[in-house]
């Protein structure tokens, strides 16, 4: 597997790809590969001619006292996992070359950024939109993937590339769950044994609400409390929040209609952990 660092062989190496008449399919990470990256490059793989996945710990999406440095890093371990999965050639830049001394320039989305993890981590949504907007002018993909484990991430990013007229599409896929329920995540290797059991309390407590929603619950609050309550009764969860909102406006609403997002970011020990579930009625 071909390991690209540099911003300028990227480009050259993309545009041979493009002169041969070939689509770009897109997998951006940050790294530490799991079967949710791994699905996005088998599905981009089969809808595109040629897949970059780029591996990327961005500074930039860190706050202060955040996990940036013991995020966990293994190029070599990724490199085979991409090549696994079908994926042509890893883009893997340096910080200094992505931001150089001097650098002041953001992508900044407005309003839906305000809630959820955009809440709780001010700055995070910036550095996601101005990484992104620079890894798709350095890539020039056609379809960019994305998991929905990050939905306020996906609905960020579209809004992104509708509002600045990208020439791209972006696919959201679903969220690809441990045979147990939880998402798959690279933060998930933070969890010593019991606390990975305990992690279990998101993905159970959303399953719950979409009982509850199944059996014909519309309202919004009782299916939060539903939630909280669940996550409540797990001694090492501590919740940072729990929203269920309109998807993919992320409006808040008494009742659910049409498309809704239930969605938690849940503390186990010092691990942040998020999932969601999308419901239609
Ligand atoms: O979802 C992620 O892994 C990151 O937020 C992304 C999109 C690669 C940007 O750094």
């Amino acid at each position: 597997m071909q390991v690209i660092q540099s911003i300028d062989e990227i480009k050259a190496f993309v545009r041979s790809v493009r002169g041969q008449n070939k689509t770009i399919g897109f997998v951006p990470t940050m790294g530490y590969l799991h079967e949710g990256h791994q699905t996005l490059m088998r599905k981009a793989k089969k809808q595109t001619d040629f897949v970059v996945v780029s591996i990327f710990v961005n500074p930039l999406q860190f706050g202060v006292g955040e996990d940036y440095q013991e995020y966990p890093r293994d190029l070599r371990r990724d490199s085979s996992l991409a090549e696994a999965a079908g994926a042509d050639v890893i883009f893997a830049p340096q910080v200094r070359e992505m931001y150089p001394q001097g650098y002041s320039t953001f992508v900044d989305v407005e309003k839906l950024t305000d809630k959820l993890c955009g809440r709780s981590r001010p700055g995070h949504f910036k550095g996601v939109t101005t990484v992104v907007t620079k890894l798709f002018n350095i890539v020039q993909p056609d379809i960019a993937f994305f998991g929905q484990k990050d939905a306020q991430q996906a609905a960020v990013l579209q809004k992104m590339a509708i509002d600045l007229n990208m020439n791209l599409t972006i696919q959201i896929r679903p969220t690809v769950r441990e045979k147990d329920g939880l998402a798959m995540s690279s933060r998930n290797s933070y969890l010593n044994p019991e606390e990975r059991a305990a992690a279990l309390c998101l993905y159970r407590s959303l399953e719950a609400a979409k009982n509850l929603v199944d059996a014909g619950e519309r309202n919004t609050g009782a299916l939060k409390q539903k939630i909280e309550g669940l996550i409540g009764q797990e001694p090492l969860a501590r919740i940072d929040y729990v929203e269920v909102l309109s998807f993919p406006e992320l409006a808040e609403t008494e009742y659910l209609k049409g498309s809704s997002l239930a969605a938690a970011a849940v503390f186990i020990g010092r691990t942040r952990l998020i999932d969601n579930i999308i419901v239609e009625v």
